[in-house]
């Protein structure tokens, strides 16, 4: 018999403002794994449930927009896109990431973050988020795209600037329709990048070119897909691998004695990364729409219907993880949570997410001895509701002699 189980107690899982409610998380896992939440929406709390219903692609599809936004076929963002096309286009940017592991971009990341290091040693007390974990991403994302290096706050500012407003919602910003009209100058230079490589007889070898030279269904992707897909590459890659480093930073910060077993011990770094990505998970919740009436593991679920995937609470799941609340360097499957999401939609961009914060740990566990938090400081989690990461690190570091 498919059921309805309304939870007996107000919460809305979009409301992380005041911390994540990890304590709500481990009753909906003991209690109503599958729940209705006060507002709704449904909420899915634990690992294998989350991994089946990412799979259901033709049934949970991700929502960004209002209900009632429809935007052509040539904007949708590739989280939207439905299969088979959704499949092809995939394929292009996994072949266009995997690149990376060919070029030059650890090597890059690796002297960005000495640099960046050797900046922040010099004036002792400083702000991570700004001025350590902010660059990183930004300038590494667009190396790999092809833009100059010097553009990266451009790029980080315009990505902040589409993120915190009203694009892609309602598929308009306070400027004008679509994502040419919310940001233009964001629109204005990735197309000029299409357009010199589309008229040059010898573009540069990078990821932009390859996108360009890819064919999906027998066809090219048409410039304004083009434009689409990077911006949201450039968007998707820079807030969460922010975060992720900050966090990885804070760990370091305040877990006692892991700076210097990380530093004893550098083959453990890996992990560290990874049960960042489980422990302190970047992505909080998922959300999805029902497109169509089912029944869901035993629950009625109506089309229109909302549905958070909860990855935070599924990262700590018992079923998976001994003592899941710890933050531990001795879990048999560390890759094993779903930070990166599960399903056709799993992040492409894991393996460049995992090198940056691998290169961060090997980078800081050899420079510094120490990172005290200021006097006082009290976490402060990022304001937006599905991400998960401090919003400010001010620290001295002491480097090593
Ligand atoms: C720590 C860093 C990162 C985290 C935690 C993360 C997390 C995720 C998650 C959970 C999804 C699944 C979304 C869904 O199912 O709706 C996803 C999708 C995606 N991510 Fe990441 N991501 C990270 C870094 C990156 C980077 C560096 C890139 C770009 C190079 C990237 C590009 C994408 C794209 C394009 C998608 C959409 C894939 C699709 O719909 O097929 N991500 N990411």
């Amino acid at each position: 018999m498919a059921s309805e189980p309304h939870l007996d107690f107000e919460w809305d899982p979009m409301d992380t403002a005041n911390g994540i409610p990890y304590d709500v998380y481990k009753k909906l896992r003991e209690e109503q794994p599958i729940s209705k939440t006060s507002t709704g929406a449904w909420f899915i709390a634990k690992q294998t449930d989350l991994v089946a219903a990412a799979k259901e692609v033709e049934i949970f599809r991700a929502s960004m927009r209002e209900p009632g936004v429809v935007v052509p076929p040539e904007e949708m963002m590739i989280s939207e896109i439905p299969e088979p096309r959704h499949g092809q286009v995939r394929r292009i940017v996994n072949s266009a990431v995997a690149a990376h592991r060919l070029g030059r971009v650890e090597d890059y990341t690796r002297r960005l973050t000495n640099q960046l290091l050797d900046d922040a040693i010099g004036r002792g007390r400083t702000e991570l988020v700004q001025n350590v974990a902010l660059p990183i991403p930004t300038s590494v994302i667009a190396v790999l795209l092809g833009a100059p290096e010097e553009h990266h706050r451009l790029w980080g500012n315009w990505s902040d600037e589409v993120l915190l407003g009203d694009y892609p919602r309602f598929n308009r910003g306070e400027r004008g329709e679509g994502l040419a009209g919310a940001h233009p100058e964001f629109v204005g230079y990735v197309d000029e990048m299409i357009a010199k490589r589309r008229s040059d007889p010898h573009p540069p070898e990078d990821f932009t070119t390859r996108l360009l030279r890819t064919e999906v269904e027998g066809k090219r992707l048409s410039d304004v897909e083009l434009r689409t897909l990077l911006v949201f590459l450039l968007i998707s890659g820079n807030e969460t691998t922010r975060h992720l480093i900050s966090n990885l930073l804070y760990r370091l910060a305040s877990q006692e004695g892991l700076l210097e077993t990380l530093h004893e011990q550098p083959e453990l770094i890996p992990t560290a990364v990874e049960e960042s990505l489980r422990v302190d998970s970047v992505v909080i919740n998922l959300v999805r729409t029902v497109c169509r009436d089912t029944v869901f593991r035993g629950h009625a679920m109506r089309e229109g219907d909302r549905i958070f995937f909860g990855v935070a609470s599924a990262s700590r799941d018992e079923d998976f993880y001994d003592a899941p609340d710890e933050f531990r360097l001795d879990r048999p499957k560390p890759k094993a949570h779903a930070g990166f999401g599960a399903g056709p939609h799993v992040c492409p961009g894991a393996s460049l997410a995992r090198l940056e914060g691998r290169v961060l740990l090997e980078v800081a566990v050899e420079r510094l001895s120490k990172i005290t938090l200021e006097p006082g400081f009290e976490f402060e989690k990022v304001p937006v509701f599905w991400a998960n990461g401090p919003l400010r690190l001010p620290v001295t570091l002491t480097p090593r002699d």
